[in-house]
């Protein structure tokens, strides 16, 4: 069987750790994709995970280009391009430049690679998915953005570390907006099965529920100059991966709405089907009151994020 090609686009620390992870797990093919003034990183870094090849039993294949032409038959495309957060900055502050920079992006890659399932993780990121499938016209089940696995998966660790309990064992659930605004089920997070609220006191879930929400942030002071890369890298393997596969993984991602949720023409972070298909349907439930109320209050902050795109 012939190897996906996999594409990334931004060759900076998320795409770095990217390809450092799928030529591990030997995913695919890869194409580091990024502009003219660091192609010669972009060979570096792809000779240097072509080398340490030997030392996993990996035989895929690594390119750095700045070429997109070099993208012709992409199955998979993880757009990582983009400035990153400093300290004090929220996602929202990156937005001038970054949406110049997938503007570039979208026209570039419909003309290589119109059939590649595209996963973004660029910020802020439910105004630059949006972006993206607006300015490409690619259909919406090819597109999606990286953030509720995150924002769950970072649920899921502070529970572990609270409780000692494994984070295989625990399910959780973040809907809405890839910002402070972000939904956290708690009503629906568990360990094994057990509801959250029986295993932690409520003045515990609410501050773990607080760090969630401000977990980027959290990373971006530690770091002081770019945010988090080794998660937001392995949880777009997931995606990619659900794909690849045809796993139909159920991951909540920024997907596009048309009446879920009570949520039209908006990418939103919603329990998403992730097969062969690419986003294959939404997930939707029924939500209390409370949590509709929430997630009405991201939505708007999206909305008003996409209105400033001018896209
Ligand atoms: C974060 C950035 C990558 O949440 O959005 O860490």
């Amino acid at each position: 069987m012939k190897r996906p090609k996999i594409a990334l686009i931004g060759g900076g620390n998320v795409g770095g750790t990217l390809a450092l992870l799928i030529a591990n797990q030997k995913l695919g093919d890869i194409c580091i994709l990024d502009i003219p003034d660091v192609e010669n990183i972009m060979k570096g870094k792809a000779l240097d995970v072509m080398q340490l090849r030997p030392h996993v039993g990996s035989d895929v294949n690594l390119m750095g280009t700045s070429d997109y032409e070099d993208l012709k038959n992409t199955d998979v495309a993880i757009i990582t391009a983009g400035i990153a957060r400093k300290p004090g900055m929220d996602r929202e502050d990156l937005l001038n430049i970054n949406i110049g920079i997938i503007t570039e992006v979208a026209n570039n890659l419909k003309q290589v690679a119109p059939n590649a399932f595209v996963i973004v993780l660029s910020n802020p990121l439910d105004a630059i998915v949006y972006s993206f499938y607006k300015i490409s016209g690619f259909p919406k089940n090819q597109v999606v953005g990286m953030a509720g696995a995150l924002d769950s998966g970072r649920f899921r660790t502070f529970v572990s570390m609270e409780t000692g309990f494994s984070v295989e064992d625990i399910q959780c659930l973040v809907l809405g907006g890839h910002g402070d605004t972000m939904v956290p089920i708690t009503r629906l997070s568990s360990v094994a099965g057990v509801p959250l609220e029986e295993v932690i006191p409520k003045d515990r879930i609410d501050e773990i529920v607080k760090r969630v929400r401000f977990a980027g942030g959290e990373i971006v002071k530690l770091y002081g100059t770019g945010s988090a890369y080794f998660a937001p890298a392995q949880c777009a393997i997931e995606m990619a991966e659900a794909y690849l596969m045809d796993k139909k993984r159920v991951i909540p991602c920024a997907s596009l709405c048309e009446g879920e949720f009570g949520i039209n023409g908006y990418f939103i972070g919603v329990p998403t089907v992730i097969g062969s298909g690419g986003v294959e349907r939404i997930l939707e439930f029924k939500l209390t009151t409370d949590e509709q109320a929430a997630l009405d209050k991201t939505l708007e902050v999206i909305k008003k994020t996409v209105a400033e795109t001018g896209v």
